[in-house]
């Protein structure tokens, strides 16, 4: 029977989804020496969210927690989620930084980067897989997933030859939103396995409900890997369940190297965390339920919440059918890109905009202006060409790939710093994140001051 890998998110997506990233490196510690037993493909740890988080509310660095889940995991594949040319934000790096990043990623423990852009422009990624097989690390090119008539079998299967093209080791189907149906991934797996070589991975969630079902499916239809989460922090916003998922494809023959013993001490370790989340209120019960209004507007889960806080704060709510009906629209007419984070953001504002005016367009958002521009990438299909036009008022759209209009970005960042960069993951840190890395350095410093004071006094005492 055929063999499907499973790649555990506990530590990125799953932790990410439920509890915003704050799971501390101390909490998850004693357990990474069991997680490299448990026969994963590979452990998504880092990038993301998990970055930002370290710095901004963990005071970690973040390089530090890679090396150190690597020195426990020796035997399993670390992987990480990079945003292609965006990094683990939303602007757009020069070529110099981003390859920079990918190589340090690598150099500190990451095998595998999952590498995707919002808006499914391959010239957005290029050159983070480049940089990566460079180095000698496996690139998983990325298809986020989205619906709209122009999304269909064709045009996802051209761009997974776009894809396979550039040389990565796999491609990843991401579902960000969980609205993937069953018979939706079969069939788009199946087209993947049908026109490409390489191996098919498999990324959804459970926020809608369809992502066991899908799942399965997409197994029956020859998907090499799976993302699950550990039962404990999987449902809901996260990930369908590793054990329950290892237990079904095991019933049907399928050969899952992964030991369910191993898994349960794994839940087992978990388990009081998630209770404590749930006591303290940094896990919400709701985010671990079903949600389905996904299915009913065609927009994200996340999507929706901030609409409703959107037209709470201006004391609109009533306005929420009027803008539920304008957010498809505007979608449209910027030709259909994936709602996934900024883009999600950007069409929301931009309908809210258009119904609280009363006019369509009367105040475009500094945001959607430079999407129009080009800035963002190539859109996936036809924008609207008049509202094109008015906003470049006689200019023209940029073509080409947006990072070559830019400057190298480290030698001004390392300029700056000068020696409170102790490294170059330092400078990359900054140049991810200046606020939150400047503030990390500072306290940074601080700590070495007292301890060397501490040491001092101790010498003297
Ligand atoms: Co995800």
């Amino acid at each position: 029977m055929a063999k499907v890998n499973i790649t555990e998110t506990v530590l990125r997506d799953a932790n990410q989804s439920l509890i915003a990233t704050r799971m501390p490196f101390s909490e998850f510690e004693p357990i990474l020496k069991t997680l490299d037993k448990a026969g994963y493909y590979s452990l998504e740890c880092w990038g993301g969210a998990t970055f930002d988080s370290c710095l901004r509310y963990l005071d970690e660095d973040p390089w530090e927690r890679l090396r150190k889940i690597k020195a426990a995991c020796p035997n399993t594949k670390l992987q990480m989620l990079l945003r292609g040319q965006n990094l683990l934000g939303y602007k757009h790096y020069p070529d110099d930084v981003v390859r920079m990043f990918v190589k340090k990623s690598i150099e500190n423990g990451i095998d595998i980067i999952r590498i995707f852009d919002a808006l499914n422009d391959v010239r957005n990624i290029e050159v983070a897989v480049d940089e990566t097989l460079k180095n000698g690390a496996h690139a998983s090119g990325t298809i986020c997933y989205t619906l709209s008539p122009i999304h269909n079998l064709e045009n996802y299967v051209k761009l997974a030859k776009e894809i396979e093209a550039l040389g990565v080791q796999s491609i990843c189907i991401k579902d960000m939103a969980g609205i993937m149906s069953p018979k939706e991934g079969y069939d788009l797996v199946k087209a993947l396995k049908e026109n490409v070589k390489v191996p098919i991975v498999v990324h959804t969630h459970s926020t809608t409900g369809l992502g066991f079902m899908t799942l399965l499916k997409c197994v029956e239809a020859g998907a090499d890997v799976i993302d699950t989460a550990i039962s404990c922090f999987s449902g809901g916003t996260s990930q369908p369940a590793t054990e329950t998922m290892l237990y079904t494809l095991k019933q049907y023959g399928y050969d899952v190297p992964v030991d369910a013993a191993v898994c349960k001490e794994i839940n087992d370790f978990f388990k009081p965390y998630r209770n404590e989340a749930l006591k303290n209120g940094m896990l919400n019960p709701v985010v671990m339920g079903t949600q389905t209004d996904a299915l009913v507007y065609q927009i994200p889960g996340g999507m929706l919440s901030n609409l409703v806080a959107q037209l709470t704060a201006q004391n609109k709510l009533d306005k929420l059918d009027e803008v539920l009906l304008e957010t498809p629209r505007v979608r449209e007419d910027m030709g259909y890109p994936p709602l996934v984070t900024p883009l999600s953001q950007m069409v929301g504002v931009q309908a809210t905009a258009n119904v609280l005016a009363g006019e369509r367009y009367k105040n475009v958002t500094k945001e959607i202006k430079n999407y129009l521009k080009g800035e963002y990438g190539r859109a996936p299909g036809e924008v609207n060409k008049e509202l094109q036009a008015k906003v470049l008022e006689g200019g023209q759209p940029y073509e080409g790939r947006f990072a070559d209009t830019l400057e190298p970005g480290i030698p001004e960042a390392k300029a700056y710093l000068g020696d409170r960069a102790t490294c170059d993951e330092d400078v990359l840190s900054y140049i991810a994140f200046p606020t939150q890395a400047e503030a990390f350095f500072e306290k940074r410093e601080q700590r070495k001051k007292n301890t060397f004071t501490y040491s001092i006094k101790k010498v003297e005492g």
